[in-house]
């Protein structure tokens, strides 16, 4: 990786990722791409619609990228309200991604998710291979997604790379449109009203991570050498498993007065519940090293600080 291409830049993970990546390889080496305009300047900016296969491979071209990460997409409750705009969005950008990729021998990352599984996956460790029947657009998207890496790599031999996010937390870009988005907001709105009315269920578990432990597996699965990796793609990754009452104890421990409510939302409900409790991350440890730094209460304190900061509240 030494010349690398991101797509959805401002999106929740590349707004992070990209000054991840400039810091290690050089702000001048990560082009940033995303559908809207930035005020950034730390590094190559350049619009990019990933659904235009011809501008894709010509921006690549251009900027003598070696590595194309590919994160431009819609997330699931919006994927599930709009699942044609999803499919064109999710699928077309991919593949135009991996198309790139093989014409100019560009290693490869994209991100599955958690999404991919079903409600006939078995719910607890989650094992990395197991039955893939999702129920929502965004997860036939991420299945299908997988596969398409698998098969760029082995039909064409294009160094296709890629893990399965849970949900992810960060205090820079909120995300949009996600099941998982609760986990954020639920730190916002603790600081700025000292209560939240979650839309997901008491007793709803799902996978999590704090964002920079995302951001690290990603530089790592990328630097991996290629021959321990069994699987290439979607690598089962997570830090914590929590439901909603877990993240609102470890929020009263800073804001004690903190107050939990609930209005569940029908379909974010549907989502969540169709997805594992708690993954099993044994492959990605075992293959490239993967870790997590934070637990649940670490990952509390930082948001906590960072967000307070953030709001302007110190
Ligand atoms: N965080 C994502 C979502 O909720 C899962 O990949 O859609």
């Amino acid at each position: 990786m030494e010349r690398i291409m991101i797509t959805g830049a401002l999106g929740q993970i590349g707004s992070e990722l990209v000054g991840k990546m400039r810091s290690i390889y050089g702000n001048d080496n990560v082009l940033a791409t995303d559908i809207r305009q930035t005020a950034d300047q730390s590094g190559p900016f350049e619009i990019l619609d990933v659904t235009d296969a011809q501008r894709m491979h010509d921006l690549a071209k251009d900027f003598g990228a070696d590595t194309m990460v590919h994160m431009a997409a819609l997330l699931s409750a919006t994927a599930e309200e709009k699942p044609l705009l999803a499919w064109n969005l999710n699928m077309g950008g991919l593949v135009n991604a991996l198309e790139a990729s093989r014409e100019l021998g560009m290693q490869f990352f994209t991100p599955s998710s958690i999404g991919a599984f079903g409600p006939s996956t078995p719910k607890n460790n989650t094992p990395q291979d197991t039955l893939q029947r999702p129920t929502t657009m965004y997860g036939v998207n991420k299945v299908a997604g997988e596969l398409l890496c698998d098969y760029y790599h082995t039909k064409f031999g294009v160094d296709t790379r890629g893990v399965r996010f849970p949900g992810l937390i960060s205090n820079v870009a909120q995300p949009g449109g996600g099941t998982t988005d609760y986990a954020v907001d639920i730190y916002y709105k603790a600081i700025e009203q000292g209560s939240y009315t979650s839309y997901i269920a008491e007793g709803t578990y799902m996978d999590m991570m704090y964002m920079p432990d995302a951001l690290q597996a990603i530089v790592d699965l990328m630097e991996a050498d290629p021959a321990k990796l069994i699987h290439r793609n979607a690598f089962n990754v997570t830090a914590m498993s929590f439901e909603p009452e877990q993240i609102a104890a470890s929020i009263r421990k800073h804001i004690p007065d903190f107050k939990m409510s609930y209005a569940v939302d029908p379909a974010r409900q549907e989502i969540a519940d169709s997805w594992p409790d708690s993954i099993d991350a044994s492959a990605a440890k075992s293959e490239w090293g993967f870790k997590a730094s934070y637990d649940l209460d670490a990952m509390t304190f930082d948001m906590l600080e960072k967000l307070k900061k953030k709001l302007q509240l110190v």
